[in-house]
């Protein structure tokens, strides 16, 4: 844990008089996600049960408990790009990177493929967003090749 950055987000605080959600927004802007030392060492000096925070990490969908990769992969899940085969994409594109089963990231960090229901470009489905880059008509092996040009610039 890195005790200067939490200092400074704590000294935000208590000058600005924040709340919860932007100590978190803060820890994860300044750590890339929230980790739980973090979390007790906030709940410990604000004297606030280590509760509250995590009761609100899992409540807003824009918290990460756990470090993501360098490139995040959003694999559009909704009607359209089911029915267009989105599935047979994700699954070639978790072997292809190694991603176990229950996990979303590489070991490695380089990688975080997630799932999002329709993210509203049905026209062009299948759709994936890989570091908010929107690529349409997709089929497992166009995503194989997307991949291998995004291993090419950071080798793995
Ligand atoms: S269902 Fe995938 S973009 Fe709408």
């Amino acid at each position: 844990m890195n005790e200067k950055k939490c200092e400074t987000i704590l000294n935000k605080y208590n000058e600005e008089k924040g709340s919860i959600i932007s100590i978190l927004q803060d820890v994860q802007e300044s750590f890339g996600y929230i980790p739980e030392d973090v979390v007790f060492w906030f709940a410990e000096k604000l004297n606030i049960p280590a509760s509250n925070f995590f009761g609100v990490t899992t409540f807003y969908a824009q918290f990460y408990l756990k470090p993501r990769g360098k490139h995040i992969i959003t694999a559009c899940c909704g009607t359209a790009c089911h029915v267009k085969g989105a599935e047979p994409i994700i699954n070639r594109m978790r072997a292809e990177l190694g991603i176990a089963e229950g996990e979303d990231t590489t070991t490695d960090g380089q990688f975080t493929l997630e799932k999002l229901a329709c993210i509203g470009a049905c026209s062009i489905a299948p759709v994936l967003i890989v570091n908010k880059k929107v690529y349409g008509g997709m089929s497992p092996n166009k995503a194989s090749r997307m991949l291998k040009e995004y291993e090419k610039s950071s080798p793995r």
